[in-house]
Parts: C-alpha cells; sequence; structure tokens
C-alpha cells in the first residue's frame, strides 16, 4: 500500500477499508508519511466525507492510538458529559454534583480554555487550594467514595487526534463534521465511559453555527457511539447568547455556586437539569422524566450543593466558597461598563466576539502556555429579546490593569446588535439526537 492509493481512492469519492485507514493514521503518528501526504489525506476526508463505517473506523483507532483508560475500578455505569464549548459554558460545574449526589459515579477528566472558550479545569482553579491533577489511584479512590472526581487529562489520551488536530488546525480541514465526530469521540472512547451526553453547542458562539449542521455532528458521534457498544444522546443548546449571567474563571465558579443554592439564570438551570437527567437516564435510573424530577430535587434541597462542598473539599479546596465565593474567590474589583448607544432591543450577539472580549481581559489562552487570570470577566446584564434604552449598562468588565479594556470594548461593541424591531428570547434547548 502507498498514501498515494489512499490519498487517491477518498479523492475520488471510494470507500476506504479499516487497513487504509489505520495504514495512514498510524503511518502518519509514526512519522513514516508526511504532513503534505496526511494533509491531502485530509483535505481528500473535507471534500468526500466518511460514511458512518468510515467513521467507526476512524475513531477507534485514533483511540487505540494511546492509553484507553480503563475504569473498572469505579464501581456503577459510568457516564461522561461532554461540551463541544461556548461562552460562559460553566455547565460541569452544577451537573457534577447533581448526578454525584444522585448516586452517579462522575469520573471526569476536561480541559482548559482554549480560543475563544473557557475550560473546567482552569474555572476550578479559581478556588483557593483546588488540586485538578490527582493519581489515578487517588482519582479512582475519590470517586468510590464521594461518587466525583474531576481532573485535567492526564492520561496520554488519543495521541493521533492531537498530531491530526494539529495539522488539520494549519490546512483548513477543521470543520468537516466526520472529522470534528471522529477527534471528540476517539477521546470520549479513551476516557473509558459506558456512556456519554453530549452538549452540541449552536449558534454565533459555537463550533456549529446553524442547526442542520449541529444535528448532522450531534447524529455523527450518536453513532460512533453506538459503532462502540456505547450508548450516547446529543442535547443541541443554544450559544446565540453567553450562557447564564457571567463568563470568567472565579466569577462562573460564582455562578455555579449560586445555581446550586436555587439562585440564578432560568435558562442556565433548565440546561443543567437537562443534562443531569440524560445522565441519570444513561446510568439506569429510570425514565428521563424520572430523573429529571430526581434532579430537580437534588437541586431544590441543597443535596447538590453539599456534594459539591464535599467535592471541593476532596480535591483539596477551600470548602467556604460554598458560603462565601465573593470572600474566597479572586474577584477583580475594579469594574468597567458597556453601555447601550441607542433605544431598542437586543437583536443578536455575535457571542465568539464576547469570548474573545473576555479573553482579552485576561480570562483565557491565545497559545496554550499563556497565562490566565482568574479574576476578570464579563456579566451579562442584558440578553436577546431584552428592552434597552440609551445609556443602559448591557456588560459589566471585571478588570485588571492589565486588561486590554480598549480591544474588549470594541468587540462588544461590534458584537452587540440593537433593533427598533422587538425581538424574542431565544429558547435554550433546540433538540435531542439519540
Ligand atoms: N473539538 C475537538 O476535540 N475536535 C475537533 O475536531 C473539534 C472540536
Amino acid at each position: 500500500m502507498r498514501p498515494y492509493d489512499v490519498i487517491l481512492k477518498k479523492r475520488n469519492g471510494g470507500k476506504l477499508t479499516k487497513e487504509e485507514i489505520q495504514y495512514m493514521i498510524m503511518g502518519y503518528v509514526n512519522g513514516e508519511i508526511p504532513d503534505y501526504q496526511m494533509s491531502a489525506f485530509l483535505m481528500a476526508i473535507y471534500f468526500r466525507h466518511l460514511d458512518k463505517d468510515e467513521r467507526a473506523i476512524f475513531t477507534e483507532i485514533m483511540a487505540k492510538s494511546g492509553d484507553m483508560l480503563d475504569l473498572s475500578p469505579i464501581k456503577g455505569v459510568k457516564v461522561d458529559k461532554h461540551s463541544t464549548g461556548g461562552v460562559g459554558d460553566k455547565t460541569t460545574l452544577v451537573v457534577a454534583p447533581i448526578v454525584a449526589s444522585l448516586g452517579i459515579p462522575v469520573a471526569k477528566m476536561s480541559g482548559r480554555a482554549l480560543g475563544h472558550t473557557g475550560g473546567t479545569i482552569d474555572k476550578l482553579e479559581s478556588i483557593p487550594g483546588f488540586k485538578t491533577s490527582l493519581s489515578l489511584e487517588k482519582f479512582f479512590e475519590n470517586v468510590n467514595k464521594y461518587k466525583i472526581a474531576v481532573v485535567g487529562q492526564t492520561a496520554n489520551l488519543a495521541p493521533a487526534d492531537k498530531k491530526i488536530y494539529a495539522l488539520r488546525d494549519a490546512t483548513a480541514t477543521v470543520d468537516e463534521i466526520s472529522l470534528i465526530a471522529s477527534s471528540i469521540m476517539s477521546k470520549k472512547l479513551a476516557g473509558g465511559a459506558d456512556a456519554f451526553v453530549l452538549d452540541v453547542k449552536v449558534g454565533s458562539g459555537a463550533f456549529m453555527k446553524d442547526i442542520s449542521s449541529a444535528k448532522e455532528l450531534a447524529s455523527a458521534m450518536v453513532e460512533i457511539a453506538k459503532s462502540h457498544n456505547k450508548t450516547a444522546v446529543a442535547v443541541l443548546t443554544n450559544m446565540d447568547e453567553p450562557l447564564g449571567t457571567f463568563a470568567g474563571n472565579s466569577l462562573e465558579v460564582l455562578e455555579a455556586i449560586n445555581t446550586l443554592k436555587g439562585q440564578g439564570d432560568e435558562k442556565f438551570r433548565i440546561l443543567c437539569l437537562t443534562l443531569s437527567a440524560w445522565m441519570c437516564h444513561l446510568a439506569g435510573l429510570g425514565s428521563y422524566e424520572k430523573c429529571l424530577e430526581l434532579s430537580k430535587e437534588a437541586l431544590d434541597t441543597g443535596k447538590a450543593l453539599e456534594k459539591f462542598r464535599e467535592f471541593v473539599k476532596a480535591q483539596e479546596g477551600n470548602e467556604m466558597v460554598v458560603e462565601s465565593p465573593e470572600k474566597i474567590l479572586p474577584i477583580s474589583s475594579k469594574i468597567v461598563e458597556f453601555k447601550a448607544s441607542e433605544d431598542g432591543y437586543i437583536s443578536s450577539i455575535d457571542t465568539e466576539k464576547v469570548g474573545i472580549a473576555c479573553n482579552y481581559l485576561g480570562a483565557g489562552r491565545v497559545k496554550k502556555e499563556d497565562n490566565i487570570d482568574h479574576s476578570v470577566g464579563l456579566e451579562f446584564l442584558k440578553k436577546i429579546g431584552d428592552k434597552v434604552k440609551n445609556g443602559d449598562t448591557l456588560v459589566r468588565l471585571y478588570v485588571t490593569e492589565k486588561s486590554n479594556i480598549n480591544e474588549a470594548m470594541n468587540l462588544l461593541k461590534q458584537a452587540y446588535n440593537i433593533s427598533s424591531s422587538k425581538t424574542n428570547s431565544l429558547e435554550i434547548i433546540l433538540d435531542i439526537v439519540k
């Protein structure tokens, strides 16, 4: 076999065999196939796509290129949640304690902020003392004891995806559904869970800008899970505006704690309850409706809040964060306001620009090695459909002397559109794909 023949076959729309896919992926990982041939192969896939069988194989080979975590030391059905990434997405901080408080083990490996989206690990590190790096033994021990542990990715998960993703990033081949689905699911399969709840974001702040491509991505991921004898449900959720009230690390932890106390943004609460209910359902706790009731009860009775406290303590964070989040979390006291420049209704928000504005304040990274500032971020006072008057504050910016306030303000100006005609508020849950 030669790389040329496999590239030609896919370029002409042929269906690849397992041997051919394995030959290309592992040849590239081992350094036997050069960047230029792998780039041509990826571009052929970009235009010709992979069918259901090819996607399942592509995913499996990338998953098996590194460690395959064995979660069998953890008792019970392990359900993982994955978000395709958004602005203000602190969902894991609420969903994980709800689900764990209902006795379902949550063994989660999460990522850091990159691009315009945030990362759970950076958010958790806003809590003084909190350890996001545990040995595998301690990780298993915590999940068995408390039903919850959230750590940064330590194992060597899907190195083939890492290498191929970097090449896709440089060759304009990221935004192809088969490649995105295989990339995400290879890491999920290597992570070892039995079932997955996939939060597929749709809109201006998401990878998928429209509902039909989001549905296609969701179906591709659910099918890949099924081909590997795992179950998955994808929840399509709105990212045409930031999620909840805050974006930025400490501010999002504060919002998560408030939500666990029964306060806060209603749409964010609905999203957390929906994802929790699907996770519990996949773990075998009962019908979706029953699991939704149980999740609500866990939130409303404070059971999930107590689980959050236990989780913070177990990972050596300051548990006083639950009582006094404003005191314990580093939150900048310097505030600048972005105001409306006309009367009307908020008609659209370019959410990706809002995420980048947050990075200019110091909340995210442009490069992997950049340091982040946990104390900065944005507070959203108005959302789509809200009536505003000239001079009303739309966004509060929590800044430090290092923040690039001018760039952030410019982006917010470009991001917010005000119209004279009334616009409707957005639904948070758009569709379910099973
Ligand atoms: N996230 C991933 O992990 N992979 C992709 O290809 C796109 C988003």
